[in-house]
Parts: structure tokens; C-alpha cells; sequence
């Protein structure tokens, strides 16, 4: 029998239990949808009227938001009371990697999952099933459990005595979203994964999904099927962009390009042509994470070769950043210092104002090192953001040019890249795909370079424009 749900709450309003929360508010009008966070400024930004202005961009978000929220979807710090009332909790809280302690630098640091718990444990009333969206090491649902358990009845304030049973129900169903096309992937998602051992919980589940997702789209494994593909998912995304990157070095000794390596290896369908663009190395808040996860895991069950064999995946990412701050250099004349280089791109993709993890932290932190000046234009990324990132402080344009290592922000293409003597494209936009090169090299010191890490420009109208040009992957 399908358990029936009216109320959800989700905890965690960031890049995951924000806009999927917002599809099934959208998708599912008769269901009241609450999202809780414990970050009160996060919690305003999504209530704000500006809707230019919540905390995460993504594209169709906020028509979503405009049209569901304070109807069936609501955004608060009221975290207990949203608990007491709902049917189902999915957990969507963050688990980066643990930065201190046992597993530091590798393992999930599941403090935030375990506080989850315990308030659902303290608040929840009847009967509730608890969604893991969050991506978990595999047998977290165990723990989960466990702190679940201590907390079986629903303690009556008004005597000694506990009345009500709590029961609960875990379910693991993992989020396969892609940031920039977030809600696209939400609304016509590849599939949705049930993992769980009670058929009714499950059955609660799916019956919401099936407002807009296709039966046969909807797979249902055990539960620790459901944690572990998760993670093999994003093992298997990134090891495709570290074999790519891998090549692009061996392409620009050789002379073959890697575009063409790309297309003729990707016409085999039993490879695939999505996910084989080269580039300056993965970025995003998951993939180093999740396989840094794996890595422990298994060496922890003692798989020391299954590690070893996923290592490479990170280090190969690693090795990509490196090797073209070091071309970069090595253009440039073999010195950087006072030089001044235009970043084109902050964030870790396209289509989105994350900077988490972006390959544009490491390559201009290592530019910064060796004393040269950087602009930054980014269409999405702001200011206070690039600080936190780069650990350092905007510098006042007065003083630019006398310094060492300083960094600005930009707020347009040309400005970015007026007087500089390189240009790095380091994120996809589609506004760099047009950039009129004639205009650009005009305002550049020259020799001026290119350095095309995204494969998107003309390089051909650049280098007639007067650029010297290096794309990833060509024999430059
Ligand atoms: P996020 O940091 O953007 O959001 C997490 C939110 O949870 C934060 O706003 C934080 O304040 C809140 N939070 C933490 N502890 C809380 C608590 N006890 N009570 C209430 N709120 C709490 O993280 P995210 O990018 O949304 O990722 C969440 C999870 O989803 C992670 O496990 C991640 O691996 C996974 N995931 C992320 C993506 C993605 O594209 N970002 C895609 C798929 C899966
Ligand atoms: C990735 C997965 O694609 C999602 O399925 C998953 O849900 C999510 O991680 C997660 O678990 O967080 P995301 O990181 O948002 O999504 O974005 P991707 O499109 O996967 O890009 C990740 C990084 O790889 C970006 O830096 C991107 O530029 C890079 N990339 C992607 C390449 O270098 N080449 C490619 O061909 C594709």
C-alpha cells in the first residue's frame, strides 16, 4: 500500500534541493513543498523579489520560482517545524570532502548528513521516509538507521510518558543533475534511481515521480546499488574527461588535433560522442570529491588496485591544470611577472555562477604566484566570490598597474582584455564564441596570445586579427 504524501520538507536550499525541489513544486501542485536551510541569508536570497538575484542561476529557475513559491513551495530556517510536519524528508545537504581528521583531503565529511538526522530524528512525528538526495559513501543509509532508532517515540510534553511510535523508512535516491541545464535534467532526466528495501516507501516515491517521468525511466535497486552508482556515475563522467585531457598532450606533440580525435572516436557508439570535450581539467563541487570518496572507500575494504586505478582519474586533472599554467608561461616568454593575462571565465562550466572547484581557482592562483597581473571577466561570477576563491583581495584599479600579483574583476570582454599580453578562455560561454578579434587585438600588448582551453574561438580570425595562438590539443 502506497504510503501518502502530502507534506515534503527538504533540507539543504543549495544547488541540489533547490531547483529540484522547485520541478517537483511545479510538477506536483497538490504536494506542500518546504525547504529548510540553516543559512537565513541563503533562505532571503530565495525569497527575494529580485529574482535576478537567488542564490543559485540556472536557467528556468526562476520562472519556476516566480510561479510556485509561497504556493506549494516555501523557503525557511524553520527547521524543526517542517520536519514535525512532513510525510517525506529528503536530506539534500552538502558533503564536501572532510578537511581534517580521519580521511582528511579523501573521505565525505558527513557531519551535516548526520545533524540531518538527528533533527529528523528529534522532530519527526508518525510515520516518515527519509530520501537521501544528498551523494553519500555507500552504506550511509546504515548510519542513518542507527541514529534513527534511538529516537522511536514522540515524546508528549504534557507528561512523562511517550505516546506515539515514530517509524521511518530510508530510501536512496540519488540526484544526476547537471549544473547549467539543471532544470532540463530534472524535467527529462536519463532516469531516477530508487533504492530501498520497503516496496510501499518506494512506491511513495515513484508515484511522485510519475507526475512527469516515464515509468521505464524509473529503475529500483537495493539500496546500497542506489548509493554506489552514484558515485560510479561521476567515477565514469570524470574518467572520460581525464582520458581526453591525457591525449590533448600527446596531440600537440604529434600533430594530431584533438577535436578530430574526439569526433572519430565518438562515432563508435559503443563510446559515445557526449562528454569527450577536452579541457583545462573538471571542476564542479562533485566529481574530485565523489571519486576522492571511492578512492577511500576502497581502500578501506583494502582494494588497493580499484583505488590506485581511480587515483589516476584525479591526478590526470591534476597534471592538466599544471601543464598549461606552465604553457602559458612558457609563451609568454618564459616570465610572467608584471605581465598582465585576461581571464575569460571564472566558473567551473558554462551556465552557471559555481565556482566550485573551478580549474580557474588553480591555474590563476599559479599565475598570480609568479607575480603577474590578472583581469577576470566572468558574465555570472562576482567579485566577493573570486576573493574567497583566490584568497586574496580585489586589487583598487589605481594601483593596478605598479603591482605584482594583483587580480580585477572586469565587467566586460574588452575591458578584460585591454593591454593584456595573453588571454586565457578558460570557461565555455556562449558569448566567447562570438568575440570579434579585430576589437580585441586591437586594445592587447602585443605579441599578444590566445590561449583557448575550451576549444570555442576562431582561431583562424584571431590569428589574422595579429594573435599568436594555442589551442589545447592542436600542435601550436
Ligand atoms: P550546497 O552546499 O549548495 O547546499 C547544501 C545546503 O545544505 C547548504 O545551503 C547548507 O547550509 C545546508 N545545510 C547543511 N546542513 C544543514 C542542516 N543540518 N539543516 C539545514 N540545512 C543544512 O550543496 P549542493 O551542491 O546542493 O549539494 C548537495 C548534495 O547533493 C551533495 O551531496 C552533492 O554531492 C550532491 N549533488 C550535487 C549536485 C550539484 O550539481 N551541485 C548534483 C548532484 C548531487
Ligand atoms: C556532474 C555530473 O554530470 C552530474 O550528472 C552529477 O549529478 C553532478 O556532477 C554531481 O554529482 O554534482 P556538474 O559537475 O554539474 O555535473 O557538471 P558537468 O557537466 O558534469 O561538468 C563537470 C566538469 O567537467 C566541468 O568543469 C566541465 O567543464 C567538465 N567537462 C565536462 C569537460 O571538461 N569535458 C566534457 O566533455 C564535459
Amino acid at each position: 500500500m502506497t504510503f501518502e504524501i502530502k507534506n515534503i520538507c527538504c533540507i539543504g536550499a543549495g544547488y541540489v534541493g533547490g531547483p529540484t525541489m522547485a520541478v517537483i513544486a511545479e510538477k506536483c501542485p497538490h504536494l506542500n513543498i518546504n525547504v529548510v536551510d540553516i543559512n537565513q541569508q541563503r533562505i532571503d536570497l530565495w525569497n527575494s523579489n529580485d529574482f535576478s538575484n537567488l542564490p543559485i542561476y540556472e536557467p528556468g529557475l526562476s520562472e519556476i520560482i516566480k510561479k510556485c513559491r509561497n504556493k506549494n513551495l516555501f523557503f525557511s530556517t524553520r527547521i524543526e517545524e517542517q520536519i514535525s510536519s512532513a510525510d517525506m524528508i529528503f536530506i539534500s545537504v552538502n558533503t564536501p570532502t572532510k578537511k581534517k581528521g580521519k580521511g582528511a583531503g579523501r573521505a565525505s565529511d558527513l557531519k551535516w548528513v548526520d545533524a540531518s538526522a538527528r533533527q529528523i530524528a528529534k522532530f519527526a512525528k508518525g510515520h516518515t521516509i527519509i530520501v537521501e538526495k544528498s551523494t553519500l559513501p555507500i552504506k550511509t543509509a546504515e548510519t542513518i538507521k542507527k541514529i534513527l532508532k534511538t529516537k522511536k517515540k514522540n515524546l508528549n510534553y504534557n507528561s512523562t510518558e511517550s505516546i506515539e511510535e515514530k517509524t521511518f523508512e530510508i530510501l536512496s535516491n540519488p540526484e544526476f543533475l547537471s549544473e547549467g541545464t539543471a532544470i532540463n535534467d530534472l524535467k527529462d532526466p536519463d532516469r531516477i534511481l530508487i533504492g530501498g528495501e520497503d516496496n510501499d516507501a518506494i512506491d511513495s516515491l515513484i508515484k511522485i515521480y510519475s507526475h512527469w517521468v516515464e515509468k521505464e525511466k524509473i529503475l529500483t535497486t537495493n539500496l546500497w546499488s542506489a548509493e554506489l552508482s552514484k558515485l560510479i556515475a561521476n567515477a565514469f563522467l570524470a574518467q572520460r574527461i581525464s582520458s581526453i585531457n591525457s591525449i590533448t598532450a600527446l596531440c600537440e606533440k604529434t600533430g594530431a588535433n584533438i577535436s578530430e580525435v574526439s569526433l572519430a572516436i565518438g562515432t563508435d557508439k559503443r563510446i559515445g560522442k557526449h562528454f569527450l570535450n577536452a579541457s583545462p581539467g573538471f571542476g564542479g563541487s562533485c566529481f574530485k570529491k565523489d571519486i576522492s570518496n571511492l578512492v577511500y572507500i576502497c581502500e578501506s575494504y583494502g582494494l588497493y588496485e580499484t583505488a590506485l586505478y581511480w587515483q589516476k582519474v584525479i591526478d590526470i586533472n591534476g597534471w592538466q591544470k599544471k601543464r598549461i599554467t606552465n604553457i602559458i608561461i612558457e609563451k609568454l616568454f618564459g616570465t610572467i611577472s608584471q605581465k598582465k593575462i585576461a581571464i575569460l571565465g571564472f566558473s567551473f562550466k558554462a551556465n552557471t555562477n559555481d565556482t566550485r572547484e573551478s580549474p580557474a581557482i588553480e591555474i590563476c592562483k599559479e599565475l598570480l604566484e609568479e607575480g603577474c597581473n590578472i583581469n577576470i571577466y566572468d558574465p555570472k561570477v562576482n567579485a566577493s566570490q573570486i576573493e574567497i576563491d583566490l584568497d586574496q583581495k580585489q586589487t583598487p584599479n589605481s594601483n593596478f598597474d605598479c603591482l605584482e600579483g594583483g587580480w580585477a574583476l572586469s565587467e566586460s570582454i574588452l575591458e578584460c582584455v585591454k593591454e593584456a599580453d595573453g588571454l586565457v578562455i578558460m570557461t565555455e560561454w556562449q558569448e566567447f564564441k562570438k568575440i570579434n578579434w579585430e576589437e580585441v587585438a586591437n586594445v592587447m600588448r602585443s605579441p599578444a596570445w590566445l590561449f583557448d582551453t575550451r576549444l570555442i574561438s576562431n582561431s583562424k580570425e584571431a590569428e589574422y586579427a595579429g594573435l599568436n595562438v594555442w589551442q589545447l590539443g592542436f600542435a601550436n
